[in-house]
């Protein structure tokens, strides 16, 4: 039975865990240190590193498949950011689609194991250990922006960073988005197991109310990604374009 993805780390202030540190082939991520401060919804930081440290890769080694779907959207050589990356699994794919690819996530664990991964792959990633309330959303900074499985944040995080996702995308470019609908919880085979971090498509419209619905699906399909996404799953799968 997959672990759910625990929505403790929802509300934590991961807004320390900022000291960025990137990875290339040559130097694999060189994770932060610095515990994230403990709040009434748990260390988030600690949560994730502890699942992450486990043998194996928690999410599998291959790349979302709606991901490889849509893609295909993107323009040779996209600038895209790929937010919360956990274990690389979609950047390093991006990077091999010849994408120039920078990928944070809160979890130092998981952002070195991405590192000795595109080391092997031969890829040259831009890795970043942050946080969502860490990262600085540069404006109009990327091509694309993925944000695949991002449902840790509760409602006030996640204003915050789809907020962020759309400031930092270029006019014209794209979000590529893919969660779990409240039906997921028949079947938690995955996701944060709570219904106020589930997506349904009003909310996303509420959410990017600016945004060019490219794509805007509720679905159902089995997933088999790693232990932590196992299994029949209810889904929304997004493309956002931001017009101009
Ligand atoms: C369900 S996993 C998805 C990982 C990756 N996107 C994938 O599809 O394989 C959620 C990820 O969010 C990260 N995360 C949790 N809280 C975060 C936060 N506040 N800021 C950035 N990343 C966070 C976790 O470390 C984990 O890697």
């Amino acid at each position: 039975m997959p672990h759910p993805d625990p929505a403790a780390s929802s509300a934590s202030s991961a807004s320390s865990a900022s000291s960025a540190s990137s990875a290339s082939p040559a130097s694999p991520a060189t994770p932060t240190t610095a515990p994230a401060p403990a709040s009434g919804f748990g260390d988030a930081r600690g949560m994730w590193d502890a699942r992450f440290a486990q043998p194996g890769l928690l999410f599998g080694a291959t790349a979302n498949a709606f991901l490889q779907r849509e893609a295909q959207r993107l323009a040779p050589r996209s600038r895209v950011l790929s937010v919360a990356d956990g274990e690389g699994r979609n950047s390093i794919w991006l990077a091999e689609q010849g994408h120039a690819v920078t990928a944070f996530d809160l979890s130092p664990v998981a952002v070195a194991k991405a590192g000795a991964w595109a080391a092997e792959r031969g890829q040259n990633l831009d890795l970043r250990v942050a946080g969502v309330d860490d990262w600085a959303w540069t404006p109009q900074a990327f091509d694309a922006v993925v944000a695949i499985f991002v449902q840790f944040a509760d409602p006030a995080m996640r204003a915050r960073l789809f907020a962020g996702m759309w400031q930092t995308l270029k006019p014209g470019g794209v979000l590529l988005l893919q969660g779990y609908t409240p039906k997921q919880l028949d079947y938690r085979t995955g996701g944060p197991g709570k219904l106020e971090h589930l997506y349904t498509t009003p909310l996303l419209h509420e959410l990017l109310p600016l945004a060019e619905w490219l794509l805007l699906q509720d679905y159902e399909d089995t997933l088999e990604e790693g232990p932590g996404h196992a299994g029949r799953s209810a889904l929304i799968g997004a493309v956002a374009r931001k017009p101009g």
